[in-house]
């Protein structure tokens, strides 16, 4: 595993994560729709500047929540800075994490660790964590980068969530990257 500086995507990054390009090729509220409801608790794991975080929030709408997760302060104020003053900050809950613990108890309906998982070096960890947060019958949806991850690592990376008590459910398509979706047993 490589240094935490190498493997970490840094805050000045940020801005390459919420662009317009990305918006079109990766379409948050396409990806998010099947697996959202209106009402709903949902974690982002290792949220970043928020590109999934606001189209989430939308999507749960007044009645639902979701809990924006990341290590670093600085991609959490990115996030705090875009939905500030607006409706969505009453529904968007910052949570500041350790690398090897989320450290939150409320239990969600969905997880969704998007280009996060990789970055993690003790993945049975996260996953056994993840376990406990999820509400019976909750889901994970994990999607990995194409050069990144190999198909070897994201097939190591499924076998770490099975051991932990997720089955999977489906491997939808996201262009270009690795995707599963992963039930609570
Ligand atoms: C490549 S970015 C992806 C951000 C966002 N999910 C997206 O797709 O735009 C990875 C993010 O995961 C965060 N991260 C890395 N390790 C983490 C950990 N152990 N727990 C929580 N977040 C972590 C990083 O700080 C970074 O913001």
């Amino acid at each position: 595993m490589n240094k935490r500086s190498e493997r970490i995507c840094p805050v000045e990054k940020a801005g390459s994560l919420d662009t317009k390009i990305r918006r079109w090729l990766q379409n948050p509220h396409k990806i998010l729709r099947p697996y959202i409801k209106e009402g709903m608790t949902v974690l982002d794991l290792g949220c970043g500047p928020g590109f999934f975080t606001v189209a989430l929030a939308q999507m749960v709408g007044k009645n639902g929540k979701v809990i924006a997760v990341d290590l670093q302060e600085g991609m959490l104020q990115k996030l705090k800075e875009k939905i500030i003053g607006t409706e969505l900050e009453n529904h968007i809950t910052l949570h500041k994490c350790e690398e090897d613990r989320i450290g939150f108890k409320e239990k969600v309906d969905l997880v969704l660790a998007f280009y996060v998982v990789h970055e993690i070096p003790d993945q049975q960890n996260l996953f056994n964590e993840l376990e406990t947060i999820l509400k019976p019958n909750g889901k994970l949806l994990i999607v990995e980068p194409p050069f990144h991850v190999s198909k070897k690592a994201f097939a190591e990376t499924i076998k770490k969530a099975n051991t932990a008590g997720f089955t999977e459910v489906e491997r939808p398509k996201v262009l270009f990257n690795k995707a599963v979706v992963l039930k609570k047993n």
